[in-house]
């Protein structure tokens, strides 16, 4: 009571008209909802990012720490918390600048962002109303906002979020660590869809390969090399004067042919899809959008131009059921052709010609079935998401035997459900290098963790040093793909001469030999929401030292990728295992250290998933003092949807001593029927060395301890 009537002096002070009341309560075990005085579900609900339903189950407990005050500001609904000062904080989504985000602001209005340079870089492409706050006893909350509109998220001595729309509810979540809050968190906005194995490999794109001979001796040259690889981009180019769905007669006359030349050297192919339909009357695809009433209106209600590569387009509406139907229909003949993959861009949307790079705020989006008709101010945000869901669908329902993959620039809270990410045009710098660690692991803490940086950088050139550092920083990233753009030099592997080319060839060949845990890793995220990439301090969550490490990051809770550029990267307590991959020491590759008490799964050098198998599996492990450590493994068939009716295994291991100075390593299969005639062979990791054992079917699985 003093607190609040603090709090409302403060405020009338400062001109600002608190609303106290408000409802509280308990939704489930953990998680609590609160809703302003003036809450008019129609203006925001349905939400996008939750997909529960939350009920209100229990009164507030009386200590429930992290509530929200709700205020007005301007005129503006907003919303404050009053958090304790050595609470550190993370999430926010796509941002720039540290991975500790306390003391920042960042503006949630997806954003077409060239080099990150408009706005000071505090809006990019993607919106996350959310916060994850970690106490020093390693507690933790996240705060969710569960609203779309454009909004400020401000963290200063206490954290606010300021909206332009109406008011909104919060939801909190109170765990005891932040793993437990981001599996809540998964919990409330689902998770990723398990990918087709292939989206894992390493992948190389520029805007644009052209034509589709080039497309060709790009593969060739990746298997020529032996540098592994499993998808090559085609950027807009391909396409008939930038129009979607269509190919350019010249330089891609035969699609299908491609696709097959590419899949009978073992790559995958992705194609950029773009919302913007030129405004063409001769053109099939605006024809029917025309003919189906499908775009956004002004806010006269006429429909809306602007200016995108095409020239003037019009954007679907992907609020309206009729529009999402029909862009996905749109995807059965072009999957058609052998498309494995479909790259969703400027979707904030980026207008070139309109205020702010997007279309005006008074823009109408007519909605329908469970969406209400409102303006483009409350849909923006979601226009990504809205997008990537329809087009998901549509490949869904093109290839039902296949599981898709979309990759989007923009996108919002829960939008993992539909697509990979990846953080825009970068820059050919060391700064960007640097900040894409932070930057990969926020976007993991707001539970998007399939997501990586263009490496390389997409504007300016790398030098062949700072390319070197990239691609080896690289091969970690959930998502590994080197991008750039129409401007710059040649960014493939071999592109800076023999010395960088063995640094990439290196590097991309421990990502693969590391296929078996990361794919592990994948299947976790799918099923609990838990991030791939996840900071050092996720290794000991009351370590306050680790809470702005961000040079180094972990792999799942078993790998800490240490990059080669690192300086005093704060470490985790343990006996943490250098793993020696190769013989040599060429100045770039990164430090991959293996927990104590931890077994890690690894394969051999494959030049693609198309030849991944887990026969032979190698047992990387450290054990503790007392001689233990586990480890587990997730197989199946790499595509399709069989693991769902129990076609996979998880095999879990188990490392103890028989003797003095033996270790045995016990491999039982806890789940799924498959089954796979598997060898295995430990490697002890101890010392900057792999001391191996013999191979084995897994019944007698030992090595001697000594040395
Ligand atoms: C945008 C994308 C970039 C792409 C380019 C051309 O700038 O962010 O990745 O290459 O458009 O399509």
């Amino acid at each position: 009571m003093k607190k609040n009537f603090l709090v409302w002096l403060v405020a009338i002070m400062a001109g600002l008209q608190p609303v106290f009341s408000q409802s509280a309560s308990i939704t489930e075990p953990g998680v609590a909802i609160f809703y302003p005085a003036d809450f008019d579900s129609i203006k925001t609900l349905p939400s996008l990012a939750v997909i529960k339903d939350l009920p209100k189950r229990d009164s507030l407990p009386a200590d429930w720490a992290v509530r929200p005050e709700y205020f007005q500001v301007d005129g503006r609904n907003a919303v404050r918390f009053n958090l304790d000062e050595d609470i550190d904080l993370y999430g926010t989504g796509e941002v720039i600048g540290d991975l500790r985000r306390n003391g920042t602001d960042v503006t949630l209005w997806n954003t077409d962002n060239y080099e990150y340079a408009k706005f000071e870089g505090k809006q990019l492409y993607q919106s996350h109303p959310w916060i994850l706050g970690v106490r020093p006893d390693g507690s933790s909350f996240g705060i969710l906002v569960d609203n779309s509109w454009r909004q400020e998220i401000v963290l200063d001595e206490d954290a606010e979020i300021i909206s332009e729309g109406p008011s909104f509810r919060v939801i909190v979540i109170e765990k005891e660590n932040p793993q437990e809050v981001m599996k809540s968190l998964a919990n409330l906005t689902g998770t990723m869809a398990l990918p087709p194995l292939w989206a894992l490999g390493y992948q190389q794109s520029r805007y644009s390969y052209y034509p589709d001979t080039a497309v060709e001796e790009l593969a060739d040259e990746f298997r020529k090399r032996e540098i592994p690889a499993d998808v090559i981009w085609m950027d807009i180019d391909y396409m008939e004067g930038f129009r979607v769905f269509t190919f350019d007669d010249e330089g891609f006359p035969d699609p299908a042919g491609l696709n097959d030349y590419l899949h009978s050297k073992d790559f995958k192919s992705v194609y950029m899809i773009d919302p913007g339909v030129k405004q063409d009357s001769t053109y099939f695809v605006y024809q029917q959008g025309d003919a189906g009433n499908h775009w956004v209106l002004d806010s006269l209600g006429n429909e809306y131009n602007g200016e995108v590569w095409p020239g003037q387009v019009a954007f679907p509406d992907y609020t309206r059921p009729e529009t999402q139907k029909w862009w996905a229909s749109l995807y059965q003949d072009f999957m058609d052709l052998g498309i494995d993959g479909v790259w969703n861009d400027m979707n904030e949307p980026a207008v070139f010609d309109g205020p702010d790079g997007s279309m005006p705020d008074d823009n109408i989006h007519r909605g329908g079935g469970e969406l209400p008709k409102d303006i483009h101010l409350r849909y923006h945000n979601v226009y990504g998401l809205l997008m990537v869901r329809s087009s998901r669908e549509g490949i869904m329902a093109a290839n039902p035997e296949k599981r898709p993959f979309v990759l989007s620039r923009a996108n919002f809270l829960g939008g993992q459900r539909y697509a990979a990410t990846w953080t825009g045009d970068n820059s050919a710098t060391w700064d960007n290098l640097k900040m894409s660690i932070p930057m990969s692991l926020n976007l993991s803490l707001s539970g998007q963790p399939f997501n990586g940086p263009d490496i390389g950088g997409f504007t300016k050139s790398p030098s062949a040093d700072l390319f070197g550092n990239w691609i080896a920083l690289g091969a970690y990233y959930p998502f590994s793909r080197n991008h750039t753009s129409n401007d710059t030099e040649a960014q493939e592997p071999w592109s800076y001469g023999k010395k960088i080319e063995n640094v990439s060839r290196t590097a991309i060949n421990r990502r693969y030999r590391l296929m078996p845990y990361l794919y592990t890793l994948f299947h976790e995220a799918s099923e609990n929401g838990m991030p791939i990439m996840r900071p050092a301090f996720f290794a000991d969550v009351t370590n306050e030292e680790l809470r702005d490490e961000q040079q180094s990051f972990l792999l799942g809770e078993n790998l800490l990728i240490i990059p080669k550029w690192a300086e005093n990267a704060a470490m985790p307590e343990g006996d943490w295992q250098t793993v020696q991959f190769e013989k040599e020491d060429d100045g770039y590759q990164a430090t991959v250290k293996l927990r104590d008490g931890a077994i890690v799964p690894m394969g051999p050098v494959i030049q693609s998933t198309e030849d991944y198998s887990t026969k032979q599996i190698t047992l990387l492990v450290n054990p503790d003092n007392n001689g233990n450590a586990s480890g587990t493994l997730y197989d199946d068939a790499g595509e399709g949807f069989g693991y769902k009716n129990g076609e996979y295994s998880i095999h879990k291991f188990t490392a103890s001593k028989i003797s003095k100075n033996k270790l045995k390593i016990d491999v039982e299969q806890t789940e799924g029927e498959r089954k796979t005639d598997r060898q295995y062979r430990i490697g002890l990791v101890k010392g900057g060395k792999v001391v191996y054992s013999n191979w084995s079917s897994g019944k007698k699985l030992t090595i001697s301890l000594k040395k």
